[in-house]
């Protein structure tokens, strides 16, 4: 399969054909995307606590952003590879973005980077070095406390139409696509609406042009928290849990391993003065 690009992406919105995006961090989650045909990788900063275990997504370094890039590259030829620019990657202006973001591709080798917020001059700075860009706008959660924790954003009418006005300003900029998170459903429609990029949702209804979800979240390997837009298709941590509670028991019981799982070869009377 040839690999997902940026103008698919766009032919795609045209059509109304929707996006399908997921986050993956490592080789073996990525050789799993890539089966399921699903058409971006978004190396999220979510492995901060999916992967890492730290309570958010502050913690996490570039260093660690491109450990995790490199194998999902290996892992997923087809679908378009996004790396998450990390918190502190790109906060002091479009010289320390470029330099961060050159560090994604060059090191990690993801196709394109997204940011976090309201950064047209940063996004500008990007495109222009020939850095692709998704932006994320509506709840960030690398900024959340100053949004007021992890609220629905865009509630009131000013503030919807601060994001639409946020939406169309990355596009100016240049950014290829947005992600939307945790806005009213009608916000949802207006904001992918009033731009001609690709509006990914997460939490933002039924009328974006398509959806994210992270890897844990969707397949119940995460349970310290569960947003309410998340949808669980599968309970795969449930179903480890039990594989390792029965590894263990037929362990304990003298089961496993069994007679197919034994190398032949020597008797016991073969090794009987060996000591
Ligand atoms: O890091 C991440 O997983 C994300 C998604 C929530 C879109 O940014």
């Amino acid at each position: 399969m040839a690999k997902v690009t940026i103008q698919q992406l766009k032919e795609m919105k045209q059509k109304g054909e929707q996006i399908t995006m997921v986050t993956a961090y490592d080789y073996s989650q990525a050789v799993l995307v890539e089966k399921s045909g699903i058409e971006i990788i978004l190396v999220g900063d979510s492995l901060s606590m999916t992967m890492l275990g730290h309570p958010g997504t502050v913690n996490l370094t570039t260093d660690e952003m491109i450990h995790h890039i490199k194998p999902v590259v290996k892992g997923a030829p087809t679908p378009m590879i996004v790396g998450d620019m990390v918190f502190g990657s790109y906060n002091e202006g479009p010289a320390q973005a470029v330099r961060s973001a050159n560090r994604l591709m060059k090191e990690g080798g993801c196709d394109v980077i997204k940011l976090e917020g309201h950064c047209p001059e940063v996004v500008d700075a990007l495109v222009k070095g020939g850095i692709p860009v998704q932006g994320h706008i509506g709840l960030t959660p690398q900024t959340a406390s100053m949004l007021g924790g992890f609220k629905v954003q865009g509630k009131s009418l000013d503030a919807a139409q601060k994001i639409v006005d946020e939406a169309k300003s990355l596009e100016d900029a240049g950014a290829f696509s947005l992600v939307l998170e945790c806005v009213p459903e009608e916000l949802g429609r207006a904001v992918s609406k009033a731009v001609s990029i690709p509006v990914i949702g997460i939490g933002a209804g039924r009328y974006c042009d398509g959806q994210v979800l992270v890897f844990h979240d969707m397949l119940g390997l995460f349970d310290k928290f569960l947003p309410k837009f998340v949808k669980q298709y599968a309970q795969v941590g449930q179903e480890i849990v039990r594989a390792l509670e029965e590894y263990k028991n037929e362990v304990k019981i003298g089961a496993f391993p069994g007679e197919q799982h034994i190398f032949g070869g020597l008797s016991a009377e073969d090794l009987k003065d060996i000591k």
